[in-house]
């Protein structure tokens, strides 16, 4: 079943290089200045005297501006003889034709030649105080004999290669050993279970595994090796397992298992970029490895969780590792601000000059916080909105030119070469301020994502048919009065649960399998720290004999087992009948009212083939939400 694209990306092939001028660009945007000291390049551009007229020379001459960008700040094997072939209608997206790099030689070799002993990563280790340094030239030597490694055993130009691994030098080293030989990196988050490691295994027909023995987060040992051993007995495709000892924990082997060797690191100090996303998403890809790298920057690969040991530790770590630019997710802030100032205020955070949320709408409270208590007023709070598929940030308020206006909970503006527009629900383009409709981008862009693998009739249903000449994010959003963006959240099936993106339909799919239920019905209702959260209807079957609490523990165990932990639901309501309409579709927009309490405003129901329905879901998430409570 593939039921979320399978995020394998190919490093060799082009979209990386247009990634990597994002992360690099929005890098150096937050380092104050002129704009030619920001983007010298904007100076072959007589029009481009400020941010504005910059922003509208790159989308008004996108071509000249990809070109000029791609070819100063990247290193190509063979140049590229024409800019870009995109036709959004035709499905088509291509960039920098003719053109050869290797992403791996941009984040590395590039760079050993100039500062070979720059700090290239800092693992920020589970235990607080434990970090490891490693500089570009032992990133480059990992990478190498990694590259080797996987050469030898037999991993090919264009095989895939999964990595099950926690944020470590030597995922990061995985990731560029991949691109350096040309293989397609398959990352898994090391949250996932073995059923959704398999899934993805399967759909990327990946025959390697990188993973560890065992992984430590909060504290917690995670047995990553075990999940990978369970995975692999449903994929008889994989032919190798890596596996890195990350703990002295010996396990038992299997005939698949190849032992990797531990690594030498050098201590040194330097500036640093901390993203504290997981590398087994995208903004891990981006803003972790690929965009600092690719910019010779010190970056931070964060193990731990934002609690462990205890609430300070994002902050302990920014006084530490003297962190400049601190990049993280409205969730994590959220159950921070709950703890209080103190944790806060405890350290040092003088080293911030910016501070960055990403994965979901941040809430003004939570922006606030962020901007008041965190960064003292003092660093700006940059609300970057993209995706997986946009490749990098899209809107974003961009610091770095002076007297740019930013408010709370806004994604502002948009960023160098993107176009937003809002359509309406028949695909007008809605002119002017003051609209709300659906996000699409109307012209194509380097990072954009080109296809889904194996699959490319689903990449256009998805992104490119709904609106036609327009890429659709799946994102409502309003353009205020001044012209800024606002995003409302997601328009589709979708719930965004710690900034984590996941289908209704997948847990519905999950909750089917059931012997007891016979239908079921997952909406995303709004959650005070996770933004999102899940809550699930459920029909039995006529003949079942199952007791509620026992059903719902058997359910969130089947859902941590085949998805995740984090996609567990909170509430689990067991119901008669499903609202519907004459036709037989579940009334979803009926039942995320009653979950957000709002049933006073369920609309027009003038479709709904049972009314007393209705009034039994209101009745029994009344006491399931007052039972919950009193827990
Ligand atoms: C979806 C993308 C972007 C990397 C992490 C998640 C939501 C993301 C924001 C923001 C409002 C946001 C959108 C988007 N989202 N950033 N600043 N404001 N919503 O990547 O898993 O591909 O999820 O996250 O709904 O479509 P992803």
């Amino acid at each position: 079943m593939a039921w979320l694209l399978t995020r394998a990306y190919c490093p060799r092939a082009l979209p990386w290089a247009s990634r990597c001028l994002c992360g690099l660009m929005k890098v150096r945007s937050w380092s104050q200045g002129p704009l030619t000291a920001y983007m010298p390049e904007a100076a072959s551009f007589p029009g481009a005297r400020d941010h504005q007229s910059l922003y509208k020379t790159s989308v008004e001459q996108g071509d000249a501006f990809w070109g000029m960008l791609a070819r100063s700040r990247l290193t190509w094997i063979t140049p590229f003889h024409s800019i870009q072939d995109c036709d959004l209608r035709q499905g088509r997206a291509a960039w920098f034709l003719g053109g050869q790099l290797n992403v791996a030689v941009n984040c590395l070799d590039r760079h050993v030649h100039v500062a070979p002993d720059k700090v290239a990563l800092i693992w920020e280790k589970d235990e607080p105080g434990e970090e490891v340094r490693v500089t570009y030239r032992e990133l480059l030597e990992m990478t190498c004999r990694l590259s080797n490694t996987l050469k030898r055993l037999g991993v090919k130009r264009g095989d895939r290669v999964t990595i099950y691994m926690p944020p470590c030098p030597l995922a990061v080293a995985s990731m560029l050993a991949c691109a350096r030989i040309g293989a397609v990196h398959a990352v898994v988050f090391a949250g996932f279970s073995a059923e959704s490691l398999a899934d993805r295994i399967r759909d990327a027909q990946s025959e390697t595994v990188i993973t560890v023995n065992q992984g430590l987060r909060g504290g917690k040992v995670v047995e990553l090796k075990k999940t990978v051993d369970q995975a692999v007995k449903q994929c008889p495709g994989v032919k190798r397992v890596l596996v890195s000892m990350r703990t002295d924990n010996q396990l038992p082997m299997t005939a698949l298992d190849v032992l990797l060797e531990e690594y030498v690191f050098d201590y040194q100090d330097r500036d640093v970029f901390g993203c504290v996303a997981d590398i087994g998403w995208i903004t891990g890809h981006s803003y972790v490895v690929y965009g600092p790298l690719c910019n010779g920057g010190t970056t931070v690969l964060f193990e731990s969780t934002p609690v462990h040991p205890n609430p300070g530790r994002y902050w302990e770590t920014v006084e530490r590792l003297k962190i400049n630019q601190f990049y993280g997710a409205p969730t994590a802030i959220r159950l921070l601000l709950r703890y209080g100032d103190e944790w806060v205020k405890k350290y040092d955070r003088s080293s911030l000059k910016v501070l960055g949320s990403v994965g979901e709408p941040i809430n003004k409270e939570a922006w606030e916080w962020y901007f008041r208590v965190v960064g003292e007023t003092r660093c700006p709070v940059v609300d970057t909105w993209w995706q997986t598929e946009t490749g990098g940030i899209c809107i974003s308020p961009r610091p770095s030119n002076p007297g740019d206006e930013i408010l709370p909970g806004m994604a502002m503006r948009p960023f160098f070469g993107i176009s937003p527009s809002v359509l309406d629900d028949k695909g007008n383009v809605l002119l002017g301020n003051n609209v709300s409709g659906a996000l699409c981008i109307s012209q194509a862009w380097p990072g954009m994502a080109r296809t889904i693998y194996n699959d490319h009739k689903r990449f256009v249903e998805t992104y490119l048919a709904p609106y036609p000449g327009f890429f659709f994010t799946g994102d409502g959003v309003y353009r205020t009065s001044e012209g800024y963006y606002q995003l409302t959240g997601r328009l589709d099936d979708i719930i965004n649960i710690s900034g984590h993106r996941l289908g209704t339909a997948e847990m519905e799919d999950v909750v089917n399998h059931h012997v007891a239920v016979a239908e079921s019905a997952v909406i995303g209702y709004p959650h005070e720290i996770k933004g999102e959260g899940a809550y699930v209807f459920i029909v039995l079957k006529k003949d079942s004999k199952y007791m509620e609490e026992t059903l719902a523990a058997e359910l969130r165990e089947l859902i941590s087992k085949k998805i995740a932990k984090y996609a567990v639901p909170e509430y689990i309501q067991v119901t008669h009948r499903l609202p519907k309409t004459r036709s037989g579709k579940i009334m979803r927009r009926v039942l995320r009212k009653i979950v957000e309490n709002k049933a006073s405003e369920l609309g027009d129901l003038t479709t709904l083939d049972d009314h007393d329905a209705v009034q039994q879901i209101i009745e029994g998430h009344k006491h399931l939400v007052e039972r919950q409570k009193s827990c």
